[in-house]
């Protein structure tokens, strides 16, 4: 449980946030696949990308730390049949991108993770793994899933979603099909994958929301240096947008394009957020980001093409409305409702409880910015990024709000709130 006694007069410093986890989990995977050791700097030392690290270890990678670096001896794409169950604990992302990898496989193995992970949909990788000759026990939608992975086709898969573990799922089986694997979505989700493989030098082409990968090439291990986590500096963003005073600097953090949703929004809302020491790391950009807090911000639409851009950063941003003038209107973002909790139900529920006005959509949410707030007791909903935006919401709220569960937060930002507390003038 963690409690926030507010508000506090304004935030300012500099920090740094830990390594982004999707680029995390790509580097581990990719690594494992490559021939040679692949060397990780600043990756995310967080539960979710540990997950991934024992499933690899179960498979017969040896992954090892020395200091702050980690060590992944690729296997040239040849893994080893799991003496036990596969376990990707919360992990969305470990578990759909692994059967992306264990389609590829000649060997059966099963794949689990906890009562959260067990309740999202598999069924968005398990067709596509199929259509390309994967076999899959039963008539599996959830976790756990056994899978019989071995002679691939190459696939040209039209996913109804923008997501970019599908995608990357897709992609990674492609790695063992014969051929071109082709995937195309509505719009264009996260590249981390497609940047990634290219780094590993797999033939990968990208045209639009359009990628497609040729199988049987070799991939090479080498050095990665993962950016700070955008989705992670989103919660001291937007802590630092909303009180006024406020001057934040984050160091190096991943700045791509496909994820940089929240940036755009919150210029669009007013709040002063600038760009600066801009470079790449490997294929991705790399900034430091200034936010200035200030009391104007006013609500906006987020809707569309925009959603995938900033899918993880909607608590975030739902936060910053309560304080804007005027309504924030959220829609087309249902994926909220099957990510590590029913987002839009457990944003609404817990705000309301601060004060929040606001109605719950299917699709969205629609919040009316400006009721004075109280704290309250909050429930994390035993999710990392409801407890990071609870803790924020926290800091505008009179009074003393608790958030319970919210040990959750070490899934993605282990030492978030010593960062918090860090930036908070006494
Ligand atoms: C992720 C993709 C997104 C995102 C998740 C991480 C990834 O999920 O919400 O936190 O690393 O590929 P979807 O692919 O379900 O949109």
């Amino acid at each position: 449980m963690i409690i926030i006694t507010a508000p506090p007069e304004r935030l300012t410093g500099e920090v740094t946030v830990p390594g982004d986890k999707s680029i995390t989990h790509r580097a581990i995977m990719l690594g494992a696949l490559a021939r040679g050791v692949t060397e990780i700097r600043g990756f995310l030392g967080a539960e979710d990308c540990w997950s991934t690290v024992e499933c690899l270890r179960a498979l017969g990678v040896r992954v090892t730390l020395k200091g702050r670096r980690l060590f992944v001896e690729g296997k040239n794409k040849k893994l080893i049949k799991p003496a036990k169950e596969l376990d990707a604990g919360n992990s969305g992302t470990t578990a759909r991108l692994l059967l992306g990898i264990l389609a590829g496989q000649d060997f059966q193995a099963t794949l689990t993770g906890d009562l959260s992970l067990q309740k999202r949909p598999m069924k968005r990788v398990i067709e596509p793994l199929q259509q390309m000759g994967a076999r899959f026990e039963g008539d599996a939608e959830t976790l756990p899933v056994t899978i019989t992975g071995g002679d691939l086709e190459p696939v040209n898969y039209q996913s109804p979603r923008a997501s970019a573990q599908v995608k990357s799922a897709v992609l990674l089986a492609g790695l063992f099909a014969d051929g071109t694997t082709v995937v195309e979505e509505p719009y264009r989700s996260r590249d981390h994958t497609e940047l990634m493989l290219s780094r590993f030098g797999a033939r990968i082409e990208v045209d639009g929301s359009r990628a497609s990968v040729q199988g049987g090439t070799v991939l090479r291990s080498g050095q990665v240096r993962v950016p700070g986590d955008i989705s992670a500096a989103a919660f001291l963003m937007v802590a630092a947008a909303i009180i006024p005073g406020s001057e934040l600097l984050i160091k190096n953090v991943g700045i791509n394009p496909t994820r940089s949703g929240i940036i755009d929004v919150l210029l669009e809302m007013g709040a002063a957020v600038e760009l600066k020491e801009e470079k790449s790391w490997g294929k991705e950009p790399v900034a430091d980001i200034m936010v200035k807090g200030n009391s104007g911000l006013k609500g906006v639409k987020i809707s569309g093409e925009i959603i995938p851009r900033l899918i993880d950063e909607i608590p975030a941003l739902a936060v910053a409305a309560l304080v804007a003038e005027g309504e924030t209107v959220i829609s087309d973002a249902s994926e909220l409702r099957v990510k590590e909790s029913d987002r839009i139900s457990a944003l609404a529920g817990e705000l309301r409880k601060l004060g929040a006005d606001l109605e719950e959509n299917e699709d969205g949410m629609i919040i009316r910015g400006g009721p004075e707030l109280k704290g309250a007791d909050l429930d994390s909903c035993g999710d990392h990024r409801i407890a990071m935006a609870l803790a924020v919401a926290g800091l505008v709220a009179q009074g003393e709000t608790a958030v319970w569960g919210a040990e959750v937060i070490n899934i993605s930002f282990p030492g978030f709130m010593q960062s918090l507390r860090s930036l908070i003038m006494k």
